[in-house]
């Protein structure tokens, strides 16, 4: 069935793990993620970006997110990512979204701490939980200097201002990932995790995480992260599967032969990323 993420966050904290939330942008990337949660009996976010928005359409997305939630033995919500107004708030909230994120991360302080209230107001007011942004996750094609990296992250004491001005149900924060393919090997700030953990008392978000390693990943699960985005590594299986199956078999022309091998593939990243976060047998 379709849930709210709020609902979701809730119960992982009370059983201090993370819950997956996995980008899509079509019917295959759906099925793999839902498969992957029914096999591992887990509870799951499944997220749809600007982009993704913009290259299905939004009811194609929502039909298609909200089909696979139907029928699904596991709870799945359907979640905004990235969100850039309140105007497009509202639409995905029309649309059936159970969730959404507001990111206002690049905006001063109180222009983000204004537009996430006005959100927070109109979501909470039908049951719609918000996510918002506050720090700057980049992506790792930025160049940035040492400097730059530290005063890009969140500080603590904002965070706790933020939240308690915005009332928002969780909150993205910036230790250190990246979206997109790590360069290296990427520094988590697991100091500031921890302060802001202290300060706040609602579920942290943790983006950027494909090309985090495990161990890293565990360590902020323990430290109390409780949504955790991936993307990147779900392309990755995806255009590898493709790759594989168009070499394997370079007279095939049939489009299920190619994108099937990719489904599956994203299914067993998806899995082993539930099992990392500690949510298989928690639906
Ligand atoms: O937040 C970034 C996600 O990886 C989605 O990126 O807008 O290219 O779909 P996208
Ligand atoms: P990655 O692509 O690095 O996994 O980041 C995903 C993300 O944070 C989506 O909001
Ligand atoms: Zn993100
Ligand atoms: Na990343």
């Amino acid at each position: 069935p379709l849930v709210t993420v709020a609902e979701l966050l809730e119960k992982a904290e009370e059983g201090s793990y993370a819950v997956g939330a996995f980008n899509c942008n079509n019917m295959e990337i759906i099925q793999a993620i839902i498969e992957a949660a029914e096999l591992e009996k887990a509870p799951v976010i499944i997220q749809a970006s600007q982009g993704a928005i913009k290259y299905a359409g939004i009811d194609y997305i929502a039909t298609l997110i909200k089909t696979a939630a139907s029928s699904s033995s596991v709870p799945v919500a359907m979640h905004l990512d990235h969100g850039t107004s309140f105007e497009q708030v509202v639409q995905c909230i029309r649309k059936g979204f159970t969730s959404v994120m507001i990111d206002g991360s690049r905006l001063p302080l109180e222009e983000n701490i204004a537009v996430t209230r006005a959100v927070v107001q109109v979501a909470r007011a039908v049951g719609v939980s918000v996510e918002a942004e506050l720090g700057k996750i980049g992506g790792t094609e930025d160049d940035i200097t040492v400097n730059e990296w530290e005063a890009s992250l969140t500080d603590p004491e904002e965070a706790r201002y933020f939240v308690k001005q915005t009332e928002v149900d969780s909150l993205a924060i910036a230790i250190g990932t990246a979206h997109g393919r790590y360069k290296g090997v990427p520094r988590l700030d697991f100091e500031r995790l921890k302060r802001v953990r202290e300060l706040i008392n609602i579920p942290i978000v943790l983006h950027g995480s494909s090309g985090v390693p495990d161990e890293a990943i565990k360590r902020a699960v323990e430290l109390g992260v409780r949504k955790i985005n991936i993307d990147t590594n779900l392309r990755e299986a995806f255009t590898a599967a493709i790759r594989r199956a168009l070499s394997d078999n370079p007279q095939e022309i049939d489009p299920r032969k190619i994108l099937g091998p990719a489904r599956e593939a994203m299914r067993e990243v998806v899995r082993e990323k539930i099992r990392l976060f500690g949510s298989a047998g928690k639906a």
